[in-house]
């Protein structure tokens, strides 16, 4: 019985271009999954290993969901599989769960989703919702062909019925066809002065997941501020085994420089110690390589 062997393939939806959402049977990972936490699924016995953070799961079906988007030469691979299929191994869950405060009184959980970020965002946001605290979702998009869970029925409008006014969604396309014009950063300033001028909720810590440059622009943002940040580094993620050195972020602790594993130590680091300036360059180089593999492969 294939649908009930793990690893099967249940369900595929197409997101948007290029980015599909799988269900996947997983009983095992289902059963000890955490908010903040990944898998590393070998789509065949051939294929390379890739790092999928966890969109969701259910402990009593034994699934999991997956948004993977097509951005390398396995990722396009995993992406044209389809429902029946069953990937060669999944490992997991991995990673430190989020750290997970409750914030008495006036105040609020900034999330802020770049793209493919808000799936991670997710779970992570429920975790907030469930504990008791009101959170702030800032959903930035590239364009409004690029948007997906933002339609009626869909996930964010799920967490919203459930939790009512306890969440706030702001959404930002870089073009404006949707939502506030520009990126994540520019409600997150208004949320900061506010503040600052002692209005609105007090922004108590902002989760960053996304591109790397809008993260570090995220950081930078409330760093002044003295707003508590973390950055989920699963973009930079390569074969997560804590082998390979590609996800090591130069991070400072007590005026020492040290180095972390965004999978092993990670995905999630307070990002007002990363070093953004020595970590992106070499972040950008591994992108490079990414797409010499592409090409190389055809696409
Ligand atoms: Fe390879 Fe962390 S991704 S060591």
């Amino acid at each position: 019985d294939l649908a009930g062997a793990p690893q099967t393939i249940l369900k595929k939806a197409n997101l948007a271009e290029g980015i599909v959402e799988m269900r996947i049977r997983s009983p095992m990972i289902a059963k000890s999954a955490r908010a903040g936490q990944f898998v590393r699924v070998l789509p065949t016995p051939r294929g390379e290993l890739i790092p999928l953070t966890l969109a969701d799961w259910d402990e009593k079906a034994g699934t999991i969901d997956l948004v993977i988007q097509a951005v390398g030469a396995s990722s396009i691979g995993i992406n044209a599989m389809e429902v029946g299929e069953a990937f060669t191994g999944i490992a997991g869950p991995l990673g430190q769960p989020s750290k997970l405060h409750r914030y008495e009184g006036d105040q609020t959980v900034v999330f802020c989703a770049g793209g493919l970020g808000l799936p991670p965002v997710y779970p992570i946001l429920r975790s907030h919702l469930k504990l008791g605290n009101h959170a702030t979702l800032i959903s930035g998009f590239r364009t409004k062909g690029a948007l997906f869970w933002t339609e009626a029925g869909e996930r964010v409008d799920g967490l919203q019925k459930e939790f009512g006014d306890r969440l706030r969604v702001i959404y930002a396309t870089n073009d404006g066809t949707f939502g506030v014009k520009g990126f994540v950063t520019g409600p997150l300033e208004e949320l900061l002065k506010e503040n600052a001028e002692g209005k609105g909720r007090k922004v108590a810590e902002v989760i960053a997941i996304g591109p790397p440059l809008m993260m570090r622009a995220v950081s930078d943002l409330t760093k002044p501020y003295g707003v508590p940040t973390v950055a989920s580094l699963n973009a930079i993620m390569v074969d997560a085994t804590g082998m390979c050195g590609a996800c090591m972020v130069p991070v400072t602790i007590d005026g020492k420089m040290v180095r972390k594993h965004a999978c092993i130590d990670g995905p999630e680091l307070d990002s007002h110690i990363i070093d953004w300036d020595k970590f992106l360059p070499r972040f950008l180089q591994f992108k490079e390589q990414e797409k010499a593999s592409m090409a190389k492969h055809g696409l």
